[in-house]
């Protein structure tokens, strides 16, 4: 069967990315999109109003998964999928998530306009929270769906408000029963997604594309150190046994755990640190930690939690506190599935575009989709390595690359 060679309209999708990125909880060029959020929801119905236009029909779950569905010739066989998501953390830029999510409805309009008609429905999805900042755990949607999260597990999750899950999905308009958000095996016949590198690598080797073959196992523990309070002044140093400064050899003990697990695929970071009460002439009494600890490797990743965590035992017998680890998730890595691999590859090589194999070392909804279907992933460029800060930048040249590969790679698993 021939070839379809996609129609890709990059200046309308540079001009859809810079709409999406207005539409933040922050000053331009700041994107800050915390799921369920007022700039998300506008972010949503934006996105369903594109999709609608080209006469796609939509579908949402109960926590607010977004299918968008391309009918195929044969609308009973599984769907060839693709997407990512929409939200963003705080302090953001404008390409992560949302270039696998209007590059994936740009794949879809590029294939409508060669008149190419897909014998499998094709499927965008845009998934729900797959940044961690609100419930505290990324990949919600995709965890959902893949089985990894339990409705019952999903109803205990708070925000740092105390807002529950459902108090907050249904007043975004997601009412339905949790237990549906589930999709078995066979659900879709192949998940794609199209992201940009979030790493130095393709720019720097002057590559158009990277085909991630394997994603990398995320951990993230929370960490409460129960010290002692008192007056900055009257409180001499010998008798105290301040929260933060025992905090202060624990970020440092995770930093050298990681530096010594002997490979540079070992990265473990504590992004947040809270400090009780708060005050300049107070001894810090309490300190929570959040930490993300993360490998190639989920093994050698557990020993870097373990060797931390021993650590921590003899700091709380040196300073006097107590120390308590939570862990919120530990996921085992993903594996890309061979076929879909050689999907990519073929639609690269029949693009005329140069690509590396490569591993994802931030973690995607595919880690989580790899549970029920096979997944491949597409990377394209970014500047800098630069990611998860308002100068992230990807130019039009390389989000074309990776969209015309992107819908190739759709066009011949929906044949
Ligand atoms: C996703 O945003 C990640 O932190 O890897
Ligand atoms: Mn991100
Ligand atoms: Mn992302």
């Amino acid at each position: 069967m021939a070839e379809v060679a996609p129609l890709v309209e990059i200046d309308r999708l540079m001009a859809e990315l810079a709409k999406l990125a207005r539409i933040s909880e922050a000053e331009p060029p700041v994107v800050t999109r915390i799921v369920f959020s007022k700039a998300d929801l506008r972010a949503r119905a934006y996105m369903k109003d594109l999709c609608r236009v080209v006469g796609l029909s939509i579908r949402e779950d109960a926590v607010g998964n977004t299918f968008v569905r391309w009918q195929g010739a044969d609308p009973k066989l599984a769907a060839v999928a693709t997407g990512s998501h929409i939200d963003a953390i705080p302090n953001a830029g404008a390409y992560d998530g949302v270039v696998g999510v209007l590059g994936g409805l740009e794949a879809i309009r590029a294939l409508q306009r060669t008149g190419f008609r897909p014998r499998r429905p094709i499927e965008l999805v845009i998934f729900t929270s797959e940044e961690p900042t609100r419930f505290g755990i990324g990949c919600l949607g995709s965890r959902m769906m893949g089985g990894v999260m339990t409705p019952d597990h999903a109803r205990t999750l708070r925000d740092s408000e105390s807002r529950s899950l459902d108090e907050l999905r249904g007043q975004a308009g997601f009412s339905g029963n949790l237990e549906t958000v589930l999709l078995s095996e066979g659900h879709f016949h192949a998940f794609v997604e199209l992201h940009i590198e979030q790493g130095p690598i393709l720019e720097s080797e002057g590559i158009d594309l990277g085909i991630v073959t394997h994603i990398a196992a995320p951990a993230s523990l929370k960490v409460t150190i129960e010290g002692e309070g008192g007056h900055a002044g009257a409180m001499l140093m010998p008798i105290r046994h301040d929260a933060l400064t025992a905090a202060a050899d624990l970020i440092l003990a995770l930093e050298a755990a990681a530096k010594s697990s002997g490979v540079i695929d070992t990265v473990a970071t504590v992004g947040v640190c809270e400090v009780f009460p708060g005050a300049v002439n107070s001894v810090p009494s309490l300190v929570r930690l959040e930490s993300d600890i993360r490998d190639t490797d989920g093994t050698r990743r557990d020993g870097v939690v373990e060797n931390w965590k021993a650590v921590a035992a003899e700091v709380a017998a040196r300073r006097g506190v107590q120390i308590n680890f939570e862990t919120v998730n530990a996921d085992p890595p993903a594996i890309c599935d061979a076929s879909v691999l050689e999907a990519v590859q073929n639609a690269v090589s029949s693009a005329g575009k140069t690509s590396v194999r490569m591993v994802s070392r931030a973690y995607h909804d595919s880690l989580f989709v790899a549970r029920f279907a096979p997944v491949a992933m597409i990377f394209t460029p970014c500047r800098g390595g630069v990611s998860h800060r308002p100068d992230e930048y990807a130019s039009p040249e390389w989000i074309a690359s990776g969209v015309e590969v992107l819908a190739r790679t759709l066009a011949n698993l929906a044949r």
